[in-house]
């Protein structure tokens, strides 16, 4: 072996002692600063991540256990007035074939949810105008009456302030909105002129305070994402202190400007599910739909990461492949308890178990 050799060796190994203990650092203290971040992002690496998942899971272990909890979705509307680059509802994709569940339908849904065992509903969609405050106020209060044990959940985009309490004071418990990303420009990017990462901001903060639990989250692999864009994020969430965090990898839609941009990738989407493990312990974080998408066992991948969260499809059957954000969605045929029993034994065989609770966040 030559000395230049030996020089990038020890250079190597140097740099990788760093960067664990970049992870150590943030297992310790929770937080890293921008720098370190962005140099702990950009030196990934299948060693790195190995690391980190392994903390991220024994962390995880520590303050959850190895229960996974599950979330019956309903996605109530694929109608869309904003126009994301990325987002295959999004208003001017014509090819969209629309939908939207009435009161009944969604009842319908947690109906046969909460024989499942579900104790957590989801009420997901596209911001739909259809559903006014006096609307989502009705559907909302009638779940509340009906399952008083349940947690609500919704995720139906930008609404006032205003309208949040409403939603809040009808028995919401729950709101997820990814702040998709946690600069100006890099949101300009992804999204149309009439939206501004600052109002986005916003909304999650007023959340906060209407005493919401709130999701924020993002895309991995995002055109135009950047190392240092990433790091923000970090900082953002850090600052904020979410209950939950959602993230997935980007994949794109045939249909959407971004149809030909590459897809994040699993190892990046399970590192960052690691790093936000080590920074917020206490936060709930699903594997996401997404992640289960890119690789069949994605959703593994990211329980062994740190994550704790499923949530499986309530949704009718017919309206399912509608809901399609992005390309190759997974979504089945079959029925709910169907859907649940493959669950379980997918879960199980992970060497998990599906707890049939609430599931509050511990880190309120
Ligand atoms: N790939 C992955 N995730 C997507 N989302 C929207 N479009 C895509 C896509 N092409 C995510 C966004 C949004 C959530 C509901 O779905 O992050 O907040």
């Amino acid at each position: 072996m030559n000395t230049m050799c030996l020089v990038n060796l020890n250079k190597g190994d140097r740099k990788t002692r760093n960067l664990l203990e970049l992870i150590d650092k943030l297992e310790r203290d929770k937080a890293l600063s921008y720098k370190e971040w962005v140099k702990l992002i950009k030196g990934e690496s299948p060693e790195i991540r190995d690391y980190a998942c392994a903390k991220a899971s024994a962390v995880r272990d520590a303050v959850y256990g190895r229960d996974i909890y599950i979330r019956g979705l309903i996605e109530i509307s694929n109608y869309c007035k904003n126009d994301c680059l990325y987002c295959g509802i999004r208003c001017s994709n014509r090819n969209a074939d629309r939908y939207r569940l009435n009161k009944e339908e969604i009842l319908d849904c947690c109906a046969q949810g909460y024989e499942l065992g579900f104790r957590t509903f989801v009420l997901q969609g596209g911001e739909d105008p259809h559903y006014t405050d006096e609307v989502m106020v009705d559907i909302v209060s009638s779940i509340r009456a009906l399952y008083p044990d349940c947690a609500i959940t919704l995720s139906l985009g930008e609404r006032t302030m205003e309208s949040y309490r409403r939603l809040r004071e009808a028995g919401a418990d729950r709101y997820l909105l990814r702040h998709e990303t946690a600069n100006e420009e890099h949101y300009g990017k992804l999204h149309p002129a009439n939206l501004s990462c600052s109002n986005r901001k916003q909304c999650l903060y007023n959340l906060k305070e209407l005493g919401y639990q709130v999701g924020a989250g993002f895309m991995v692999g995002a055109p135009y994402q950047t190392a240092e864009n990433l790091a923000e994020y970090m900082l953002f969430l850090k600052e904020l202190n979410p209950a939950m965090v959602g993230i997935g990898p980007f994949i794109p839609h045939h249909d959407t400007p971004f149809a030909d941009f590459e897809a994040g990738t699993l190892e990046q989407t399970i590192f960052f599910l690691a790093l936000i493990r080590l920074m917020l312990p206490g936060t709930l974080l699903p594997a996401t739909t997404a992640l289960g998408t890119i690789d069949p066992k994605g959703r593994e991948k990211g329980f062994d990461a740190g994550a704790n969260v499923v949530m499986p499809n309530l949704s009718p059957k017919d309206y399912r492949k509608k809901y399609e954000l992005y390309d190759n969605k997974i979504h089945t045929d079959s029925e709910a308890a169907e859907n649940k029993r493959q669950l379980e034994k997918m879960v199980e065989a992970a060497s998990y178990r599906i707890a049939a609770v609430r599931g509050d966040s511990k880190n309120m």
